[in-house]
């Protein structure tokens, strides 16, 4: 049986330990869980007690700099996923980094140049490529049922889902926004994966702070939409945006994504438009469009809609490492990613279309 890979956490938050060191544990064959850190030694340590870990770490570098760990997952407030995840690259050790990769494009490229340097696998946590809808999607769109598929949209939008004002979502210098980086990069995300990850070439984005009054330095909307919060202070980050991409296939992505905002309750959505079919996801529900015997009919495919929380993502990730499989999300989707992710904040700061790249072909 081949050697366990020794496995470590970096910032145990909701996340790193509700997703990654929970699903970690769930491959005892392949993995033992042997170190976790984060700079709150209570929630390292309750981490480490909760899930039977020995070696508990304060600060990433010292973790990093132990021969013995074989991989990491990067759970950390999203300013802090390129150093580490770099850091953890050049330590050699293999990186499982929390969406979105990075704060920039150009911190998403050095991440994918430090992966070459290293020889090592990194791959960026987007759960839901690895849903039982999402395969059998991908799966369906790559066998060309929906023929060419020329426009989608997709967005994820809250009534009341505004960040805790002092907490780092809140705040751009350590999130780098709000519901398009934290949100978007989910469904902005599948979609482009549903449709073979094209480049961007243009972006238009409008991203609204109504709620929560940023640039013109009122005082939050009293309102209950922002969950109470609106009482605790200013916010530095847009609650509302929505947009337009254009894909270098020809293909167009229209967007929303919202924190807070007044409708009926919060929703998630994929459509995308194709010359033979039309496949959505609306708020996890898989549902295909089609024409049969002269007539549209709709299809429901027998697939669940959940995979666990990062449970089939680990376990492909195992898996690459075990077999040198390139991961299914890799790292240059994030650098696509966050080219789009960069060009809304610019084109809503502008006002203006982003030109990401001048053309119009693959
Ligand atoms: N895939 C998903 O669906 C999903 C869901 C939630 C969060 N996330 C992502 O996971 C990441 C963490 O989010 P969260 O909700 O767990 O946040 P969180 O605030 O609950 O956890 C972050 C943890 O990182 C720790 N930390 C901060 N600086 C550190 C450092 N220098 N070294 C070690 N630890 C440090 C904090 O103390 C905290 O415990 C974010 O990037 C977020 O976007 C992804």
């Amino acid at each position: 049986m081949a050697k366990k890979l020794r496995y470590a956490l970096i910032g145990c938050g909701g996340c790193g330990v509700g997703k990654h060191l929970t699903a970690y544990a769930m491959y005892p064959d392949d993995v033992e869980l042997y170190g976790v850190c984060d700079i709150d030694a209570k929630k390292a340590q309750a981490a480490a007690t909760r899930f039977d870990v020995p070696h508990v770490f304060t600060d990433y570098t010292a973790l990093l700099a132990d021969p013995k760990i074989d991989v990491v997952s990067v759970a950390t407030p999203n300013c802090l996923h390129a150093p580490i995840a770099i850091a953890a690259l050049q330590a050699g050790k293999h990186v499982h980094v929390e969406k979105p990769i990075a704060m920039s494009t150009a911190e998403a490229e050095a991440m994918v140049a430090a992966r070459d340097r290293a020889g090592k696998l990194l791959m960026v946590a987007l759960n839901n490529r690895f849903t039982e809808s999402s395969r059998f999607a991908k799966r369906y769109i790559d066998e060309g049922h929906l023929g060419e598929i020329y426009h989608a949209r997709c967005g994820w939008r809250r009534r009341q889902g505004y960040a805790m004002r002092g907490t780092w979502f809140a705040d751009k210098e350590q999130s780098g926004g709000g519901p398009v980086i934290d949100l978007g990069v989910h469904f902005l995300d599948l979609t482009l994966f549903f449709l073979g990850y094209p480049a961007p070439v243009t972006v238009v984005g409008s991203c609204y702070d109504q709620l929560v009054h940023l640039k013109n330095g009122k005082k939050p909307v009293e309102t209950s939409i922002l969950g109470g919060n609106a009482k605790k202070g200013a916010y530095s980050v847009e609650d509302l945006a929505a947009g337009f991409v254009k894909l270098a296939t020809g293909t167009s992505v229209a967007f929303e994504f919202s924190w807070a905002s007044h409708i009926e309750k919060e929703t998630t959505y994929l459509e995308l438009l194709g010359t033979r079919g039309g496949l959505s996801m609306h708020d996890g529900v898989l549902k295909i469009y089609a024409e049969s015997g002269g007539q549209p009919i709709d299809i429901l495919p027998g697939v669940k809609n959940t995979s666990g929380w990062g449970e089939n993502e680990t376990r492909h990730f195992i898996d690459c490492i075990r077999t040198g499989k390139a991961p299914l999300s890799p790292p240059e989707d994030g650098v696509k990613m966050m080219q789009i992710i960069d060009a809304i904040y610019a084109s809503s700061e502008s006002g203006r279309e982003v030109v990401v790249r001048e053309t119009a072909t693959v």
